[in-house]
């Protein structure tokens, strides 16, 4: 059986999550993937009782696993920008593979990267970033491929959900429930990213690069969190039989491409106005299928890594059988022009 190698950078929340995933599932995964996929090495800066490395060889230098000659695959999770996309850039100029979870990084510096990732052949995969285990972007490029997407919505960050939930069922204050979404491992290292609708902008960017065919333009989206949004919002909306939830919306419209994220009133009957807590939803309009609906944990440490492995187990169906596998992600078209509203 192929032997597949991973690296993984970053042992936090999701870098746990992942180790313990693949460590668990190890037997499941090679009987569906036919490969022997193993962790070689990972990069972090201290050991992380989440998850048991004693068997891993761990280093301190995220570095040496960009330049480990014995790792196919780098899983990036430590989040950021600039360290990070020296990382990638780095683990692509040495022939690696990529997975990552880091949303800012592909909306932001996706174009660059996947550039450099078609030069080098490599794959650049990040299921992971967006929605956290719902598997949205494998859905677009794979199950929804025949579609021509009119336009997509969704409630795509946890911690906000979360928050809006906890705060029109308890009437709890902003403050307290953002501070339970950190200590549960929901919110980014810089909560403002949650709050203020710039995590949801950089998947809707995600989403709407795979859906439309587009490049990454995270620059155009408008964006507006929910620091504003009052327990009263949420009650008087109630009781109109509405509920406040916090959407990314991207429409294919005949002037151009529209990308929002802003709170909105969805009447109590719609199904995304039930989804609540760290939950999240994506709803699909293709011309063939009409609306499809994909629900489940948006944040985690499972759940996101389930999305990780997910890509792992893709690209190891590669490496070990280039010629019959389907290429599940990310080298976008890139170049082409279009028109970004508003
Ligand atoms: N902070 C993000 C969220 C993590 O709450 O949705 C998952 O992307």
């Amino acid at each position: 059986m192929k032997s597949v190698n991973v690296g993984i950078c970053g042992l936090g929340t999701v870098g746990s999550g992942t180790v313990n995933v693949l460590v668990r599932n190890a037997e499941i995964l090679s009987a569906r993937t036919g490969c022997d996929i193993r962790i070689t090495q990972i990069g972090a800066r201290r050991p992380n009782p989440s998850c048991d490395t004693s068997e891993i060889s761990v280093v301190n230098d995220i570095f040496e696993v960009a330049s480990n000659p014995d790792v196919d695959i780098l899983v990036e999770l430590i989040g950021g920008y600039d360290t990070a996309l020296k990382l990638v850039k780095e683990a692509i100029s040495n022939g690696k593979h990529i997975v990552t979870a880091n949303k800012a990084l592909i909306a932001e510096h996706g174009n660059e990267i996947f550039a450099l990732a078609r030069e080098m052949n490599i794959v650049v995969a990040y299921e992971a970033g967006v929605a956290g285990g719902i598997p949205a972007i494998k859905s677009l490029r794979e199950g929804l491929v025949a579609n021509r997407i009119n336009w997509l919505a969704g409630i795509i960050n946890g911690t906000g959900n979360f928050i809006l939930t906890e705060m029109k069922d308890k009437g709890s204050p902003f403050a307290d429930v953002l501070k339970q979404a950190q200590d549960l491992g929901y919110a980014e290292a810089d909560p403002t990213f949650d709050v203020e609708g710039i995590d949801a902008a950089h998947k809707l960017t995600i989403l709407a690069s795979n859906a439309f065919g587009i490049p990454l333009m995270f620059d155009k989206t408008f964006t507006e969190g929910i620091s504003k949004v009052t327990p009263e919002d949420l009650q008087y909306a109630e009781e109109f039989g509405y509920r406040i939830k916090h959407l990314g919306i991207a429409r294919n419209t005949d002037k151009g491409v529209e990308l929002r994220v802003h709170p909105t009133l969805i009447p109590e009957s719609h199904l995304l106005a039930s989804v609540d807590g760290v939950m999240n939803s994506v709803l699909i309009d293709g011309d063939a299928v009409g609306q499809t609906m994909y629900y489940g944990a948006g944040a985690g440490s499972e759940p996101t890594a389930s999305a990780v492995v997910a890509d792992i187990a893709d690209i190891a169906r590669i490496i070990s059988a280039p010629e019959c596998a389907v290429p599940p992600v990310s080298l976008l078209s890139a170049g082409q022009d279009v028109s970004v509203l508003p």
